[in-house]
């Protein structure tokens, strides 16, 4: 009989881990992939050095796409910017706005549960992403049709196919001049 249960409660812990890697399969890493990118963080190092290459001046809007835990987002509004962070894993929306308030700067970093695809970039003028490269040709369309002249794009390891950057410093990208 205490056979049967430890058997029973062994199948349920299977049953319960087969259900958690298909939920996350299916609802977390599938959608993140077909839409943007999976969650990889940038290394905090790699966040000091896009925000050095953006160059940023106090008091513009910076947006993230695809912001993650808020770590770019955190360092954009620590720069001086205003900024926003858009995700789509919402488990990650939570956890960027519960660092947001750890970090006291919930009067200047923003996070938006929402596709960055559905968002009109033309208000920031300062965008950072840490894409996949199968995005940056679609994301390069967008970003030269919406932003503004003198908006910048930083980007942590993937270029865009078409646009010249104007720096390039171990792996990030800087773009300017879109026209
Ligand atoms: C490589 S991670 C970068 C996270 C963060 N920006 C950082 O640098 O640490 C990419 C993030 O983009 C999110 N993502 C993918 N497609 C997206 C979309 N269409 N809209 C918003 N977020 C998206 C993923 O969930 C993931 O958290």
């Amino acid at each position: 009989m205490n056979l049967l249960i430890f058997f029973l409660i062994l199948l349920l812990l299977l049953l319960l881990l087969v259900c958690s890697f298909v939920f996350s399969v299916f609802f977390l890493i599938f959608p993140t992939l077909f839409w943007g990118a999976i969650y990889v963080p940038t290394k905090p190092e790699v966040v000091k050095k896009m925000i050095n290459l953006a160059d940023i001046k106090p008091g513009g809007k910076a947006i993230d796409l695809g912001s993650g835990d808020g770590r770019l987002v955190i360092a954009l509004a620590k720069a001086g910017v205003e900024a926003h962070g858009y995700e789509i894993n919402p488990f990650l929306v939570r956890l960027a706005q519960k660092n947001i308030r750890k970090a006291g700067i919930s009067d200047r970093a923003f996070i938006h549960l929402k596709s960055f695809w559905k968002e009109d970039f033309s208000k920031f003028n300062i965008v950072t992403v840490y894409g996949m490269s199968y995005i940056m040709g679609k994301l390069e369309l967008k970003l030269k049709k919406e932003l503004k002249a003198d908006a910048k794009v930083v980007s942590n390891s993937f270029a865009f196919p078409n646009w010249q950057h104007s720096k390039k410093e171990e792996g990030i990208y800087l773009y300017e001049n879109k026209d």
